[in-house]
């Protein structure tokens, strides 16, 4: 079951789906990204790791292997990854995003635009892959999750919703979430690449997905809290109704606008 809390009725603001539990979370997620390319099947998309998207990737797999979908002709962009690393590396969110969904999805590689994360010059690496975005005319979609501390991407606190696609410092309680991923066992990078707010905040369409009860007290502060620095995921409100949040009950548990 499905409900709008906030809807697009009015114009400027962005539209809040709660669902009922996680997989329909990652239905609604998989609707939208169809959607969009129903309407434009080489539209530009970027798309997360994280626990959070995983259900959405499953979806997304299923519908392209059952051709429901058509994924073959979307450009499709990483979000971010951690500075220097390789697919070969424990800690890759390339790896993992090559095998929950690029390989499993089929997509063909030269629709796939890596991170640079190993360019010899990373801030003219970064300033290249925004220009390969706007040279394809932007984002039509980019669904993103949202960090313990707020986090968009790696856009950690301190974020500018003007910022481009960088070299960013991971701060603590990212790399604790990261090391999680891999059970501690693999070494994080302290420092990633990431798309950048501003280049996020140009899109046609976001989406961002959050689930579970820990991660109530942040969706408060980024929907409901002051648009701050401290909360870069408060940044995203800037879209207006181009936003779609979708949560589930718990991620929503804390909002006072039900
Ligand atoms: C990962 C990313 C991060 C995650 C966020 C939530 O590509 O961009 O911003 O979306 O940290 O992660 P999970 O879903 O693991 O809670």
């Amino acid at each position: 079951m499905m409900s709008t809390v906030q809807d697009a009725g009015v114009a400027h603001m962005p539209r809040i789906t709660v669902v009922e539990a996680y997989d329909g979370l990652s239905q609604r997620a998989a609707d939208v990204v169809a959607e969009v390319l129903g309407e434009k099947p080489d539209a530009v998309v970027t798309l997360p790791t994280g626990e959070t998207p995983s259900g959405m990737y499953k979806e997304l797999v299923r519908r392209i292997t059952s051709k429901e979908l058509d994924f073959s002709r979307a450009q499709f962009f990483c979000l971010d990854d951690y500075l220097g690393s390789t697919p070969e590396d424990d800690a890759s969110l390339t790896r993992w995003l090559r095998s929950e969904f690029l390989v499993p999805g089929n997509l063909p590689e030269g629709n796939i635009h890596y991170m640079p994360t190993t360019a010899e010059d990373p801030d003219v690496a970064a300033a290249g892959f925004d220009r390969e975005i706007a040279e394809l005319g932007g984002f039509d979609l980019a669904v993103v999750g949202l960090g313990p501390n707020g986090h968009i991407g790696f856009n950690e606190p301190g974020s500018l919703p003007t910022d481009p696609t960088r070299v960013v410092d991971l701060e603590e309680a990212t790399l604790s979430q990261s090391a999680a991923y891999w059970d501690g066992k693999a070494t994080i990078p302290t420092q990633a690449m990431t798309t950048g707010l501003g280049t996020i905040l140009k899109s046609r369409r976001i989406v961002l997905i959050v689930s579970g009860k820990r991660k109530a007290e942040i969706v408060r502060a980024a929907l409901e809290g002051p648009s701050t620095s401290d909360v870069p995921g408060s940044w995203l409100r800037q879209a207006g109704n181009r936003l779609e949040v979708i949560l589930d009950r718990e991620a929503a548990s804390l909002l006072t606008i039900k």
